[in-house]
């Protein structure tokens, strides 16, 4: 497995990998892995004969008062979890490196999916991960991109985005990793105390509701909606952001389910900011 902090070099290592014929899979992270990247670099590893994880945490996605710089960082771990799929190069760049000072400003906007939800509460957020992960897919070229459903919204702009600007890749969506008790894994949870990480599960209860409703045949949104919002409400250390129910492809909100629908929450828990998702079939 190799390291590469320049652009040239994952360039010429993804090249040689190409003429040798191997399909590129490319997961893209912010880096302290856990399972939930883990079973993305999987998924590439059992479709791909090359694949590459970047490691960055990316300035233009986080908020002028988000956690850019407490995010948690530990390289020397993350890189045996990627030893341990195996990957074949980790993409680990500077700043500097993706942001040169004197840089131009191009950003990539993908109106439509990104004023909601998320997009509400983290203005710019959306066009910052657009434009890295445009950027990262121009420097790596895969073949095949994979991301998780977890972040239900980013999946829906990407792909929105790869369609749209006529990205020759595939986009590769992988099902929401969780610990046992049901709570989605996040390099975020490490921020909560025992109490909150406690208070936490009420996310994936109040989903888990959500779903087994639909399938006992619940179709009005608007009162599985309330439900949800109250369930949530009632544990006193969760503080909600939003809850909505939308259609899965438009993200705009829905009364009734007719097609694939999503049930979308964000919910702060003392300053970590948790989200959690389920696709709802009707
Ligand atoms: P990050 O939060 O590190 O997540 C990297 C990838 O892992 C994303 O596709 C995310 O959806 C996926 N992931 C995180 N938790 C997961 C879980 N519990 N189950 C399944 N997949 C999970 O998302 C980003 O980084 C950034 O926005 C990025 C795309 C790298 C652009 O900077």
């Amino acid at each position: 497995m190799d390291l590469h902090e320049t652009i040239s070099g994952i360039r010429n290592a993804v090249s040689a990998a190409r003429r040798a014929g191997k399909k590129i899979g490319f997961v893209p992270t912010m880096g302290y892995l856990h399972e939930g990247h883990l079973t993305l670099m999987r998924e590439a590893r059992k479709e791909c004969g090359y694949v590459v994880v970047s490691i960055f945490v990316n300035p233009t996605q986080f908020g002028p008062n988000e956690d850019f710089d407490r995010y948690p960082r530990d390289l020397e771990r993350d890189m045996q979890l990627c030893q341990s799929v195996p990957v074949d190069a980790i993409f680990h760049p500077a700043v500097a490196e993706m942001y040169p000072p004197g840089a131009g400003t191009t950003t990539v906007r993908v109106s439509g999916l990104t004023e909601g939800l998320c997009g509400a509460s983290r203005p710019g957020h959306f066009e910052g991960v657009a434009t890295v992960v445009t950027k990262l897919f121009n420097i790596v070229k895969p073949d095949i991109a994979y991301f998780g459903q977890k972040d239900a919204q980013q999946v829906a702009v990407i792909r929105r985005m790869a369609l749209d600007l006529n990205m020759d890749l595939e986009i590769r969506p992988v099902p929401t990793v969780r610990e046992p008790d049901g709570l989605a894994l996040s390099s975020r949870n490490v921020y909560l105390s025992p109490e909150q990480r406690q208070g936490a599960l009420v996310l994936s209860r109040s989903l888990q509701m959500a779903r087994e409703r639909v399938a006992a045949g619940e179709r009005d949104m608007v009162a599985l909606l309330g439900d949800i919002r109250a369930m949530i409400a009632a544990e006193p250390l969760a503080n909600i952001d939003y809850v909505a129910i939308v259609d899965y492809d438009s993200l705009q909100p829905i009364e009734r389910l007719e097609r694939r629908g999503l049930a979308a929450l964000a919910v702060r828990f003392g300053k970590t900011r948790l989200i959690d998702n389920c696709i709802l079939e009707a």
